[in-house]
């Protein structure tokens, strides 16, 4: 795996069940999603790292995948298709738009169609300067 700080990295979930394994010799979902990315992203190109992951505790939205960076907004995304272009395609054009944004930020209109209800969570980095996110007080009890 060729790993850079710098740029995002692509989880996807190799063992999500999107019950069509018995069409497909038993080759399940998630791992039909990431030979499908990985097949998309050798033919247009990608600075994302890419990785399998097994399991993201996400089983019942399967296919699942996230982005993330150092210092970045991590993005988890649910109910992909790998059989679906639109999906393929929107995975990948979401990677140039989340590395141009500032802390890698984007609102869901700033997300390819295909990623606006299929979002599962959005989680702000440590430190981040963002007004989504309020610094609470402890209390001793
Ligand atoms: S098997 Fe994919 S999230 Fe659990």
């Amino acid at each position: 795996m060729n790993f850079n700080p710098e740029h995002p990295t692509l989880s996807k979930c190799l063992t999500c069940r999107d019950g069509r394994e018995g069409d497909h010799g038993d080759v399940r979902g998630g791992a039909r999603l990431a030979r499908a990315l990985c097949s998309l992203t050798a033919q247009q190109g990608s600075d994302a790292t890419l990785r399998g992951v097994r399991c993201k505790s996400q089983c019942k939205r399967a296919c699942i995948v996230s982005l993330t960076a150092p210092g970045a907004f991590t993005y988890l995304f649910g109910d992909l298709d790998p059989t679906d272009p639109a999906h393929l395609q929107a995975i990948l054009d979401l990677i140039p738009l989340y590395s141009k944004a500032p802390e890698r930020f984007l609102t869901r209109d700033a997300r390819p169609e295909p990623l606006r209800a299929t979002i599962l969570g959005r989680l702000p980095p440590l430190g981040t300067a963002s007004d989504l996110v309020t610094e609470l007080q402890q209390v001793q009890a």
